[in-house]
This record gives C-alpha cells, structure tokens and sequence, in this order.
C-alpha cells in the first residue's frame, strides 16, 4: 500500500471517531510548539519552546537563529509533548502543522518533521494556517463556541478581521493598511526603552502610567470603516520621546505607555465591534498574541456587551503561539475534509 492510500485509511478512522488523537507541530516564528488533542477540543498537553531569550539582544526574531533553534528543539518538543499525554507515537491518529504564514526556514522545520513522523507512522498529515489556528484557540476555551462569528486577529504580523462562517470558511473583512498591533505595541516599546517582544512590557508599564496623559489619535481611524492604522499614532510615540530628549525634559514613560496602550485598545475594539455590527453576528472574538492584553480584553468585553454581542477570548496561554490551537483547527480541516500529502510546502505569505 503506498503512503497515500494508508493515510486515507487512517484518516477514515479518524473521521469516524475511532482514534481523534491529534498531534500537531507549530514553528512559524520564534516559538517550537508541539501538542496533544483528543476528539479535537481536549487538550492532553502542550509544549513549547520559546526563543525569546535567543533573539532579545537583537531587538526582533532573527530568522536564520531562529530555524536554527527549532532543528535544535523539535525532537525533543515533540517527545514531550507524547510523554506529557501519557502517549507514544503509535497512539496518534493524524497530524498537523502549520505550512503558513511565517518565516519560511522556521515553516520548513515543522513541516519536514511533520512529513517524516507521518511517513515513517503512515500517519494522515494536515497543514494548517497559522491564522485559522489562532482563531480556532477559542474554541479551546469556549466548548461551546460555534460559526458564525466575527473574530479579531491581533498579533505580531497580522491585525485581521475576520468573519468565521464555519469552521473552515473564512472571509477577510477588515484589516490594518500598515503596521499589525503587535508590531505597534513592539515598535512603540522600542522606542519607550523596553526588551522584545514590547507588548507584554509595555502592558505592565501602562499600568503604572495615566492612560489620559496624552491624546494619541489619528484621524484616519475615525472614519467607519473596518480599515484601520497605526502607523500615526506611533509615530506620535515617538515623536513625544524624541522632543523630550532634545530639550532633555523628563517623560513619564508609563503615561506615554498607557496612552498609547488606550489609543491601540479603543481602535481595535471600535473597529471589531462594529464589524460585529455590520455583518449582524451576535458574537465576538478576539485571537492572536495582541490578546493576552487585559486592557484589549476587558475594554472588547465591555463595548460588545453594550450592543448585545457576545463576547469570546482565549486563555491566555492560548493566545500567543503554540501547537494547541493548530491541532485543534487541523481537526476541524480534517473533518471538512483537507488531507495532504507529502509534497505539502511552506507558504510564507500564506492568508486566510
Ligand atoms: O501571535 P503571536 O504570539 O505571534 C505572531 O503570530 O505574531 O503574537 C506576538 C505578538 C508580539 O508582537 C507581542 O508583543 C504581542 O503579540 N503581545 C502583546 C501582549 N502579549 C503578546 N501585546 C500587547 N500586550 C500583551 N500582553
Ligand atoms: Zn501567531
């Protein structure tokens, strides 16, 4: 029998509940990610590896150290992630990895590594988008949580809205014309003297700070539409530090940091919720590293409930990159019935 037809045989069996053990592998960036999923909504154990530690002194993710890392990492992530379950390789009944979007190199190790196990185990193989997969965190979470809804993409490179018509059918309906909010909240951070990744420091630093403090506002956000950007208010950001420093004035960084952290929280939420609104979903959710942000989740919670949507976040170790969500959106991409084969490819700029 050759590998194809075996994987079909084996994805009939997972198709038909007899063994919906999902492994599934995540390296799209700077974390090596790997989990366990039974019947596609319970989580038997997650292991990540994160490079944050590698690529701080540089100030970003470098992406040749990064692939690096993840050869050096994927072993034994992976065998973790079985032994957490209590599992061996022979107890898994397909498996999934995310092919796109990402760092090409990073893309390539968890790919290769996806095809061999599933070569050498004749294990029916399913690539994921990274995006589907951090939609699909909610899922996690919320065992109730079904399509239709509109979910907000907030992460590192991507500030998408999106409205999820079922499991495996997406539509892009609004999105950043420039930098992601994550990228935002880094750059922002950069400039305000913090380590990378920005985001998580810049949250701890706003919370000491005034969020009144300063009026960060573009114009272009104003307008009703489901376009939106940053690019101006971080260019104020930096101009405030700028300005400071020239005339050598002392600024109260965690005011700069809570301003600025109030100016991105209120467009995305805006922006979500009217999306909400205008394709008349009554629920709302939230995705993507940007929403591990309490101000981001309380502040989406809070508008939502004024206008009777329902509202949904991740956990948030859900939220930032790791293996679980992929393994839980491959499941629900099996079941549409998506099956590849081994000459599945990275797709760098792969979108939704
Ligand atoms: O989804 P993710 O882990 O990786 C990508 O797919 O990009 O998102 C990482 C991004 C980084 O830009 C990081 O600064 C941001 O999410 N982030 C946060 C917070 N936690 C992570 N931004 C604001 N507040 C946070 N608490
Ligand atoms: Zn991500």
């Amino acid at each position: 029998m050759t590998y194809i037809e075996a994987a079909k045989n084996r994805a009939k069996e997972y198709l038909s509940g007899k063994n919906q053990i999902m492994l599934a592998i995540e390296s799209s960036c700077d974390e090596t990610a790997a989990a366990v999923l039974r019947g596609g909504r319970e989580i038997l154990s997650m292991s990540v590896h994160s490079q944050i530690g590698i690529h701080r002194k540089y100030g970003g993710v470098v992406p040749e150290i990064a692939s690096r890392s993840h050869v050096e990492r994927i072993g034994d992530v992976v065998n973790s992630a079985l032994s957490e379950a209590g599992l061996t390789l022979g107890n898994v009944g397909a498996v999934a990895v995310t092919y796109g979007p990402g760092l090409a190199g990073a893309l390539l190790v968890g790919i290769s590594y996806a095809k061999g196990l599933c070569m050498a185990q004749r294990l029916p193989l399913v690539g994921v988008n990274h995006i589907a997969g951090h939609i699909a965190a909610n899922y996690l979470t919320h065992p109730t949580l079904e399509p239709p809804f509109v979910c907000l993409v907030a992460s590192g490179g991507h500030s998408d809205i999106v409205l999820v018509k079922r499991y495996n059918e997406f539509e892009l309906i609004g999105k950043t014309r420039d930098d992601a909010a994550g990228e935002a909240f880094d750059k922002a951070a950069r400039a305000l003297g913090l380590p990378y990744p920005g985001g998580p420091e810049l949250e701890v630093l706003a919370h000491l700070g005034n969020s009144r403090a300063y009026a960060f506002r573009s114009e272009f956000n104003a307008r009703p539409t489901l376009e939106f950007s940053f690019s101006g208010i971080k260019t104020e950001l930096i101009n405030v530090m700028h300005i400071a420093k020239q005339r050598n004035e002392e600024v109260s960084r965690a005011d700069v940091a809570a301003s600025f952290q109030r100016a991105v929280v209120e467009i995305l939420a805006e922006k979500a919720v009217l999306a909400a609104k205008l394709t008349g979903v009554s629920a709302l959710a939230l995705a993507g590293g940007v929403s591990a942000n309490l101000s981001l989740r309380e502040t989406m919670r809070s508008r939502a409930k004024q206008e009777d949507i329902a509202f949904f976040a991740p956990d948030t170790r859900l939220c930032t990159d790791n293996a679980a969500m992929i393994a839980c959106a491959g499941h629900h991409a099996l079941l549409t019935g998506r099956l590849d084969d081994l000459s599945l490819n990275v797709e760098p700029g792969l979108g939704l």
